[in-house]
């Protein structure tokens, strides 16, 4: 997509593609490439364009602009979200339009401060605040944490145009910028989902609750398809992914076991934690895939992980579940170690510290040992579980 697209007479596509794009930010896959998403808006006074392109791509976005401002000035820069991805040519346009009006939420505004180093002109607004271009009223929906705690929504509202930077994006880069010209890239988006705003999903519920009853014809997010065939399919997905899950409390065990004595110990954990009214889950890590490990550490009421210890060290798959709690929507902050070890042991406390580092309480001290775990060991995982356990009841 070399054009400009036009998504209606007076509001244009002005982004670049990049379809051979593998990872993102340097962190997730995208097999289908991004897009970096910019609009451009004409009212009968004024012009805005809402959120730039990535640094590398400001000489492909400023002569999209150009073709449709020519001589004319552009009034308004809207940033919906400072991350570079959007903010990266923003330089760029101040450069060619320096009296351009910088319009953000003040998280924003700060953020730009640090990335691009100069000063420029800049108006910050609030909820339900509202720039007129002249028959095309701008209002701003604030929507922190969508993805940073700067981001705000844009709804031209005279078309009922949402422009929501992040939110129902998709890294997805197709022959077409609208949806309905397109395959079903609901699994894409899923998955974007999961990495980019899953840990905010109460955030991503109040941002539901601001839009819906507003007139929404098309979603223009910042990354992938423009949304303009039955936008409320996809603000209904959005609910369903971030919908609170209710059920009885929940104990996840997740371990690793290459020779079956964390599984013995595991077991045993599992044995103590079955109080009554409580469901007790055992996972062997390597038998789930992400998606299951999220969803575990997602709805369990506290978690205990079984870890051996290998080259003095937590193996690997371990290491990646613990990753992964900071990147879900946790509701529990209660958890424990157990583990059988060879030669040393330091996988267990290295779990615990990085329990530690994310704020969890710790109601019991971990429990390992040497290689076959002896019967008094295993009774003292059963005490591990109980003890987890009871912390629930007591707090239920
Ligand atoms: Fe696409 Fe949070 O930036």
């Amino acid at each position: 997509m070399k054009d400009t697209i036009e998504i209606k007479p007076n509001v244009h596509w002005i982004g670049s593609v990049d379809p051979e794009l593998r990872i993102f930010d340097d962190l997730f896959p995208t097999e289908r490439g991004t897009s970096y998403n910019s609009y451009l808006i004409r009212g009968k006074d004024k012009i805005a364009v809402i959120d730039t392109v990535k640094e590398k791509r400001s000489e492909e976005f400023l002569a999209k602009v150009k073709s449709l401002v020519g001589k004319e000035k552009v009034d308004y820069i809207i940033v919906n979200h400072a991350e570079p991805d959007h903010s990266g040519s923003l330089a760029a346009m101040l450069e060619q339009y320096p009296a351009a009006t910088v319009v953000s939420t003040q998280a924003a505004k700060t953020f730009l401060g640090n990335l691009v180093h100069r000063e420029f002109p800049s108006q910050v607004v609030k909820d339900g605040d509202t720039i007129d271009l002249g028959g095309a009223r701008l209002r701003f929906i604030m929507a922190p944490y969508l993805h940073w705690p700067d981001t705000m929504f844009t709804l031209l509202e005279e078309e009922g145009i949402l422009f929501t930077c992040d939110a129902f994006g998709t890294h997805y880069s197709g022959d077409s910028l609208f949806n309905d010209e397109l395959h079903d890239f609901t699994p894409d988006m899923h998955f974007y989902f999961d990495c980019i705003v899953r840990p905010f999903k109460d955030k991503v519920i109040s941002a539901i609750n601001k839009i819906r009853n507003e007139r929404i014809v098309i979603i223009c997010p910042s990354h992938g398809p423009v949304i303009r065939s039955d936008p409320g399919r996809y603000v209904a997905f959005y609910e369903e992914w971030a919908k609170p899950v209710a059920g009885p409390k929940k104990v996840a065990i997740l371990y690793l076991s290459p020779h079956g004595n964390t599984e013995k110990m595991a077991r045993a954990v599992a044995r103590g934690a079955a109080l009554p009214g409580i469901e007790v889950g055992i996972y062997h890590i390597n038998h789930l895939s992400v998606s299951e490990i999220r969803d575990h550490l997602e709805e369990a009421d506290a978690l205990i992980f079984g870890t051996p210890t290998i080259n003095r060290d937590i193996p690997k798959p371990m290491w990646d579940v613990l990753a992964y709690l900071s990147t879900v929507k946790l509701k529990t902050n209660i958890g424990a170690a157990f583990g059988s070890y060879g030669w040393s042991g330091e996988a267990c406390k290295m779990v615990e510290d990085r329990l530690k580092g994310l704020n969890f309480k710790l109601p019991v001290p971990f429990v390992r040992a040497p290689f076959n775990p002896r019967a008094e060991v295993l009774k003292q995982c059963e005490e591990l579980g109980k003890a987890i356990a009871d912390e629930l009841v007591v707090n239920a």
